[in-house]
């Protein structure tokens, strides 16, 4: 299997003025046509990994790393101009927070048509058609109304969901989606979910799927990697979860309600200093 991605010792720092913020510490693997999770709890590096991937890392922060590969490209080595013209066509990250990504005085449809128009040749009644058919895909009912509201029209989740399109829109080859469901309810989320398995299985996209809930992430990915305090600490196929070695990862699982089982108190995760070493 070709790597999609290849990423070796990836480090983010921030200096600061009481000294340097290590956000991620040398973080290394890699991905293929596949669903690969990141689980941590927060503040563990998940988002500032997704970000230096993309690009996207605030201009105060450092990013180095041995490797970072993109389908045979160097992203460390290409000009800005080529980083950004790679970004939303062949490199899409939906954020955490819909709020942050959508702009608030273009309307949703606006939003969706110019991504496509600027990495497509595509003329404007093809992009209209593209988005509508984007948000059906997305699971919203109504796309022809929701295509020219506001983000602040629309509910969080449809929120979530018009930027998911956004992102999808141009077929990205690897699309990193950081909490993608988190302002979704349960049905919503599943639905979420599947049209990222079928963009997977069907254009054999790569995705880096990054939450804090190890039991959907399980269920959803070929593989996950657990990171703790900006490092990973485990990296694990979904299915053997449960043979993690990890006290970290044992302790995610031991955490996890288990349904007709009675266990009051939920134990409590203890963390040890030397993980963080
Ligand atoms: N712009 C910044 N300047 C300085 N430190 C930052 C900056 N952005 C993030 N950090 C630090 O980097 C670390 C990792 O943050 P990151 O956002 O990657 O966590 P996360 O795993 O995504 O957490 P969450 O689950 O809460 O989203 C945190 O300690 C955070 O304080
Ligand atoms: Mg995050």
């Amino acid at each position: 299997m070709t790597a999609l991605l290849t990423v070796e010792n990836l480090r983010v720092r921030y200096p600061t003025r009481t000294g340097v913020i290590e956000a991620v510490r040398g973080v290394s693997f890699t991905l293929g046509r596949e669903r690969l999770g990141i689980v941590g709890e927060s503040g563990s590096g998940k988002s500032q990994t997704g970000r230096a991937i993309m690009g996207l890392t605030p201009s105060h922060g450092i990013v180095t790393a041995d490797r970072l590969n993109f389908s045979g490209i160097d992203l460390l080595s290409i000009s800005a101009k080529e980083r950004r013209s790679l970004r939303g066509k062949r490199i899409a990250m939906v954020l955490q927070d819909p709020k942050y990504s959508l702009d608030p005085v273009m309307t949703i449809g606006r939003q969706i048509t110019e991504t496509l128009r600027t990495h497509e040749k595509v003329g404007k009644a093809e992009a209209r058609d593209r988005a509508m058919a984007m948000l059906e895909a997305v699971q919203i009912r109504d796309p022809k109304r929701v295509y020219d509201l506001h983000p602040h029209e629309v509910s969080g989740g449809m929120g979530q969901r018009a930027m998911i399109a956004m992102m999808l829109i141009a077929g990205p080859e690897l699309l990193i989606a950081d909490e993608p469901t988190s302002a979704l309810d349960v049905t919503v989320q599943l639905d979420v979910l599947r049209i990222m398995d079928r963009l997977v299985s069907e254009r054999g996209m790569g995705l880096i799927f990054v939450s804090h809930d190890l039991r959907l992430v399980s269920s959803f990915c070929d593989r996950v990697i657990v990171m703790y305090a900006g490092k990973i600490v485990e990296e694990i196929k979904a299915s053997e979860l449960n043979n993690a070695q990890h006290p970290y990862t044992r302790g995610l699982l031991n955490c996890m309600p288990v349904i007709g089982e009675d266990r009051h108190p939920l134990p409590v995760l203890d963390r040890k200093p030397e993980w963080a070493a």
